[in-house]
């Protein structure tokens, strides 16, 4: 028994050694990590450009207070609003707090306009994190039981349903839609092509905020660097998280016109947000994003693992369908002839990192990984599903 609280069931083994796309444990044995620390070490483990960074940071200065101005973090948001087209960033340390700055600005926008009650349209299925506020913006019954009263705000509409969203045109206390450009939590839920343009037209029209929370699909995951560039659109807030740090916790908030200015001095702050150090680790990862191509591989692949995973379970009657976007992966599977419950450990005996959401295999592995690794995942899923 171990002294941690019990809202992790952790399963038996410990990490001790990480690169690339593998992972060591205490006895020695490699895993393939097809997770990647649930979307976070995108550019693999203990990527060198990151790790030099953090070396030199941590040699130079850790941290200071937000109330002096801190070089790393300016240029980091310059460079995050240049990649992006948005105006201005908050650092904070996770993806909820980037999700929680963003539902504050909402506020503060509904009380710009004299809203005293706002409504933020939020995606069923959709998952925007654990603190009070983004627990009621997620879209999950399973996330927020026991958890009442929840906050009153979220009117929770159907995802990939434009006419959900279109319904409230008439309300004049919705203030902002805030969902997902890809459902990760949910199973890797992909909406059609259209649907982020969609939501922006009505948004446009309205006078909401199209609020998008790319936490687990930006930052490289679908092909590109923010997975709504794949729309052309630019939201008015983007929250960012998990790959941005490759591994060392920060998240961002970045908004765009409006948006941008409702935050004022002393209406919102974080200790540790966008430090020295982990804004060091940031602009590695955004340089590794410049300096090489991955984006290129992550298209590749894609490709690659789509092609291979077809000819190899084209007769499986196991697989129900495949959801691929870059290296978001979602594989749904017929719970009658897979006892999908037993999945993770029995992948884990097998030396392979996964995630099971549902009835769906979910799969996130870092954008480095090779058509070599791809095979060797193939074939371990092979037998996960097959025995
Ligand atoms: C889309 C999305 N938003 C928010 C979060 C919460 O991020 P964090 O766990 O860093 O608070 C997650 C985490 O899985 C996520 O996938």
């Amino acid at each position: 028994m171990s002294n941690l609280m019990s809202n992790y069931s952790p399963l038996e083994v410990t990490f001790i050694k990480g690169e690339g796309c593998w992972l060591t444990d205490t006895k020695g044995d490699q895993y393939l990590d097809a997770l990647s620390g649930i979307g976070v070490v995108n550019l693999g483990h203990c990527h060198p450009v990151i790790t030099k960074n953090l070396v030199d940071q941590s040699q130079q200065l850790l941290h200071t207070s937000n109330v002096y101005r801190i070089g790393n973090q300016e240029e980091l948001a310059q460079q995050l609003c240049n990649l992006a087209n948005m105006d201005k960033v908050f650092f904070s340390n996770s993806g909820a707090e980037a999700n929680e700055a963003a539902i504050k600005i909402a506020r503060l926008y509904a009380r710009s306009k004299n809203i005293e009650k706002p409504i933020i349209l939020t995606a069923n299925q959709g998952f925007h994190g654990r603190t009070m506020a983004t627990l009621s913006a997620t879209g999950q019954s399973k996330v927020q039981a026991g958890f009442s009263p929840l906050m009153s705000e979220f009117i929770h509409v159907n995802y990939d349903d434009i006419d959900a969203i279109n319904y409230y045109k008439n309300n004049s206390d919705v203030v902002a839609v805030m969902v997902e450009p890809i459902q990760g939590e949910a199973g890797v839920i992909i909406p059609k092509n259209d649907y982020l343009n969609k939501v922006q037209d009505i948004c446009k029209k309205n006078d909401w905020l199209l609020m998008l929370d790319g936490v687990q699909s930006c930052i490289g995951r679908t092909g590109k660097l923010f997975a709504h560039e794949h729309n052309g659109i630019t939201p008015d807030i983007l929250c960012l998280a998990k790959g941005l740090g490759n591994g060392v916790p920060i998240g961002a908030c970045l908004a765009k016109g409006i948006a941008s200015k409702m935050l004022t001095p002393g209406t919102h702050g974080s200790t540790f947000g966008g430090n020295p150090l982990v804004t060091a680790a940031a602009l590695g990862v955004l340089e590794v994003f410049q300096n090489t191509k991955v984006l290129e591989n992550v298209n590749e692949m894609s490709e690659y693992f789509k092609s291979e995973f077809e000819t190899k379970f084209r007769n499986n009657e196991a697989v129900t369908d495949i959801r691929i976007k870059g290296l978001m992966i979602g594989i749904g599977l017929d719970n009658n002839i897979v006892d999908c419950s037993q999945l993770v450990k029995k992948a884990l005996k097998d030396h392979l990192l996964i995630n099971i959401t549902g009835s769906s295999i979910r799969m996130l592995p870092p954008l480095i990984i090779t058509k070599k690794e791809i095979d060797i995942l193939i074939s371990k899923l092979i037998k996960l599903i097959s025995t």
